[in-house]
């Protein structure tokens, strides 16, 4: 059976449950709830609310033990060159803990042990120094991860330095980081897995500058030769990236150096091992008892057998605001692709839109469209048990409209007037942390991150590469010179635009 067959046949469920209303589904089957639901450490999820049944579902997990998913899990974590397109392995789990059977993965577990042991020193030594404030320089995966990290942890754990970002090559964006800030109480981390992104390397000319003192500019990137050369940071102050490890799945690395540094070592550390704990679960899990599983397959039901083109992530936590964005770089450009791994046109639609943004202040922007739009958009909803601020109310308040909302986009409501009329049957699945620990958020994240890997491999396409962004990149390069009117554009219509530019100079 091929990709398109595989595609085929959960359409045909789809077309069996055609008529079958979510609450419909859940009346029928009185264990659902329960057996919907799974737990894994710190998450509880419940997929109860999606629109199929225990037949469709196992339709889809006997695909996925068919196309061999469990092997190919082992594959990746055993360090295969599961990148087939640039013929590298993915090995962010070696980042986290040593699961392989291969000394390959070995190795490079013990490469990211000792660079883990490097990143302590030198959040020791910067602890011990009179630096203050961080300025982390990145963007893409050397910026998303940490950023929603710090974002996260990084006020309740009371750590040490204040840690700021600047990714936008506008420098209205170093304009306000550096606003504020002392030169000789920072120190600059410029992260780059090639060293050679042009907006880093921008923003990083830019700190060198402010800082008036090279030595506390730090780099963490695997290309330590340019680091030295450009902007001659020592390799004692080089922390190291692999090419083993893709960057949007690097914050389990050096690359996490901004996360030690808000939340300490330690702090880090749990994060490392809440993934650890998923990627164990994941690994010796049965699809049908697979939390990545349930999630990658119904991301797969969503958008082919039933045709969703956006999916939305609702965190009901304020610090989980930046999980959207986050996710956007992991899935999107994980799985915004065309073709499969062989260069043949995909089966079916690969990656929807996913967006989002943080409850309850969604409630009163964009769920309107949610609830009585004419396109049905399948959600993630996030929520927190743990109270960890001193307003109960708010907090017994908020998860109040989190199980609200996940009841109302299923339930619908009828009513004569149709202007009042909700028509509910609209997919969500609930995940709920106990807390928001760093054990936690990293048993979330390595959670997205394998649902995405089986959801590739249901596509058969590579979510390891990301050739599609290269092009933007390779024009700008181009134009820069056209700007300055040294050579005429090539495109007639940005040729137009620079005249008119140049008219208004
Ligand atoms: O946006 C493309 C991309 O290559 C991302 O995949 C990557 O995370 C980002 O640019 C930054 O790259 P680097 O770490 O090499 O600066």
């Amino acid at each position: 059976m091929d990709a398109a067959d595989r595609i085929e046949l959960l359409r045909a469920h789809a077309a069996r449950l055609a008529g079958s209303r979510i609450a419909e589904l859940i009346e029928a089957d009185p264990a659902r709830a329960s057996d919907f639901a799974l737990r894994v450490g710190p998450i509880y999820a419940t997929f109860a609310r999606q629109r199929y049944d225990r037949e469709a579902l196992a339709a889809g997990f006997g695909m996925l033990e068919a196309i061999g998913a469990p092997a190919r899990l082992r594959a990746l974590v055993d360090g295969e060159a599961v990148n087939a397109t640039e013929a590298r392995p993915a090995l962010h789990t070696a980042l986290r803990s040593d699961l392989s059977t291969s000394p390959a993965a070995s190795a490079a577990h013990a490469q990211a042990v000792a660079a883990r042991d490097a990143m302590r020193a030198m959040v020791e030594s910067l602890a011990a120094s009179e630096v203050t404030d961080i300025v982390s320089v990145g963007i893409g995966g050397s910026d998303l991860g940490p950023r929603l990290a710090v974002d996260v942890l990084g006020p309740l754990q009371g750590g040490r330095f204040r840690v700021h970002f600047l990714s936008n090559v506008d420098g209205h964006a170093a304009q306000r980081v550096l606003a504020g800030l002392d030169p000789k109480r920072t120190a600059a981390l410029l992260i780059s897995k090639s060293f050679g992104t042009q907006e880093t390397l921008l923003n990083g000319a830019i700190l060198r500058e402010w800082l008036g003192d090279d030595s506390r500019l730090y780099a963490i990137t695997a290309n330590v030769a340019r680091a030295a050369s450009t902007f001659a940071i020592p390799s004692e102050r080089v922390l190291p990236m692999w090419d083993w490890v893709g960057g949007r799945y690097s914050l389990w690395s050096a690359v996490g150096l901004p996360i030690a540094l808000a939340i300490g070592m330690d702090g880090f550390e749990a994060l490392l091992a809440g993934a650890a704990q998923m990627d164990a679960h994941v690994l010796a899990t049965p699809m049908a008892q697979n939390l990545a599983a349930w999630h990658a397959l119904t991301a797969v039901w969503n958008r082919n057998a039933l045709g969703f083109g956006t999916h939305a992530v609702l965190p009901y936590d304020e610090r989980l605001k930046l999980l959207p964005s986050y996710l956007q770089q992991l899935v999107m450009e994980s799985l915004g692709k065309s073709v499969r791994v062989d260069g043949s046109p995909v089966a079916a639609d690969t990656v929807p839109t996913w967006w989002g943004g943080a409850g309850t202040d969604s409630q009163h922007s964009f769920f309107q469209a949610l609830h009585q739009g004419t396109q049905v958009v399948p959600s993630d909803l996030i929520g927190v048990l743990a109270l960890d601020h001193p307003y109960p109310e708010n907090h017994r308040a908020l998860l109040a409209n989190l199980f609200a909302q996940a009841e109302a986009f299923a339930t619908g409501e009828a009513s004569d007037d149709p202007h009042r009329a909700y028509p509910g049957n609209r997919p969500s699945t609930l995940i709920l942390l106990d807390a928001l620990t760093p054990h936690a958020l990293g048993a979330l994240l390595a959670l997205y991150e394998h649902s995405v890997y089986l959801q590739a491999l249901v596509w058969d396409i590579n979510p390891f590469d990301q050739f599609g962004v290269e092009l933007g990149k390779q024009v700008a390069t181009r134009l820069r010179p056209a700007l300055d009117g040294q050579v005429a554009a090539d495109d007639p219509v940005t040729r137009e635009i620079l005249n008119e530019l140049r008219a208004r100079a």
